[in-house]
């Protein structure tokens, strides 16, 4: 089998074998395949796309390039969630202890990463004493007691995809569906999830800026986790605008916490309920959406969801008192009231720029060796659609600094304020089960 002819039959809109795909990636994971050759193929793929056959044979190609996680000893269906990423996701920390409380298993792997907020990982570390590195045999036991736990990210997963993305990301061969459907699907399944959901978001803040775009990757994935026998269902939901209210690391947790005991932002609660019915179903712990829904609303009522989540903190040696008390949470030393300058309707508020202005005052990563300042980030006061007084607080800056005169302008430039009254936008635009 030759390179060259792998690429001219991609190139003349040919179906590539899962042998052709096998001899490429593991040709191009072991160095023997030159990068030139593989971004003519990236190059190739994005014009001519791939069928359902070769993005499932792509798929299992990058699983297979290194390491996967055996989670065969934790009893149950391991059900994972994806986000493809958005600004003051905090659905992740709710997720996991509630759908947990209803006995659906919460492996967890979890990485730091780059962005506005920490990652999974990071926000939890918000809490004094709480950490991750815990031995796979602590994580599976822990995990058969309580049904939660997580750890960090260990293995040489997906060699095959790190290097293919690296090199996607400098040959303009990033934004291809079959590209990024795989890369992402590969990942979940080597981290052992027998089953998988996936929060596709879209607007300012989100990877697929437009509707049709996310809801496209969102049904090319699904349709690889069923081809490779791991049942999938998705959500397209908003980032326009951040989720929820808190941007930042203990600043989540705290929402988190809210939104466990029933007091959390109406769109953070709607949409980790939507995701966690999703999980609970796959998890065969309800039949229906309906019958999870209800499940997962009767346990955030009778206190079992923020049980739950003490539970899982102390077990990994979190302070559990800081869900009575979330002032011993780390604390910013200053806060200031971003003003409105006119009244009005909240008309904007550009999700990705918040996140930047967040990740300005600390509270992510700009680089890897970046420190992250757990304490700092951004409340909104107000969402798209509120009423505003001129002078009221639109957000609250949690800072360290008395600086903040830069990130505010920032902030200005990307909430607008309109006289006439719209429409919310809609949160959960389509589920795909
Ligand atoms: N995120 C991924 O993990 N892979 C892609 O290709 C794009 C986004
Ligand atoms: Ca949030």
């Amino acid at each position: 089998m030759r390179m060259y002819d792998i690429i001219a039959k991609k190139r003349d809109g040919g179906n590539l074998t899962t042998e052709e795909i096998n001899f490429f990636i593991d040709g191009y994971t072991d160095g023997s395949i030159p990068d030139y050759q593989a971004s003519a193929l990236a190059m190739a793929v994005f014009f001519q796309d791939m069928n359902e056959e070769e993005r499932a044979a792509l798929t299992m190609a990058m699983v297979n390039s290194g390491d996967t996680i055996d989670l065969s000893d934790i009893m149950g269906v391991k059900v994972d969630k994806h986000s493809t990423g958005g600004v003051g996701d905090t659905t992740t920390l709710v997720l996991a202890p509630l759908v947990a409380s209803v006995g659906v298993p919460v492996a967890k792997m979890s990485g730091r990463g780059l962005g506005h907020t920490g990652g999974t990982i990071d926000k939890l570390e918000a809490v004094p004493g709480f950490h991750v590195e815990i031995t796979s045999e602590e994580f599976v036991n822990l995990v058969n007691k309580n049904k939660i736990a997580v750890i960090g990210q260990t293995g040489n997963l997906t060699p095959a995809d790190k290097k293919l993305y690296g090199l996607r990301d400098v040959t303009a061969t990033v934004n291809s569906i079959p590209l990024i459907a795989s890369s992402i699907m590969s990942k979940k399944i080597a981290s052992g999830a027998d089953a998988i959901v996936l929060d596709v978001k879209t607007g300012a803040g989100a990877f697929m800026k437009s509707k049709a775009e996310a809801e496209e990757l969102a049904k090319a994935m699904v349709s690889i986790g069923n081809n490779v026998g791991r049942q999938t269902m998705a959500v397209i939901s908003d980032m326009s605008q951040p989720l929820g209210r808190a941007i930042g690391n203990a600043l989540e947790v705290k929402e988190a916490i809210n939104t466990l005991q029933g007091n959390g932002p109406d769109d953070l609660t709607e949409l980790s309920l939507t995701l966690a019915s999703q999980m609970v179903v796959l998890g065969g712990k309800a039949e229906t959406l309906d019958e999870a829904r209800q499940l997962l609303e009767e346990n955030i009522k009778n206190g079992k969801a923020i049980d739950k989540l003490k539970e899982f903190l102390s077990a990994q040696g979190g302070d559990e008192s800081v869900v009575d008390h979330p002032e011993n949470l780390p604390k910013a030393s200053h806060t200031f009231e971003l003003e409105a300058k006119q009244s009005g309707y909240i008309q904007e508020i550009v999700a990705d720029e918040i996140g930047s202005a967040a990740m300005m005052l600390g509270a992510g990563r700009q680089t890897k060796e970046s420190e992250i300042d757990l304490s700092v980030g951004l409340v909104l006061n107000k969402k798209v659609g509120d009423y505003v007084e001129e002078g009221e607080s639109i957000l609250t800056l949690h800072s360290n600094t008395t600086d903040v005169d830069s990130i505010k302008e920032k902030l200005y430039e990307n909430i607008t304020i309109s006289e006439s009254n719209l429409d919310t936008p809609t949160l959960v635009h389509t589920i795909i089960s």
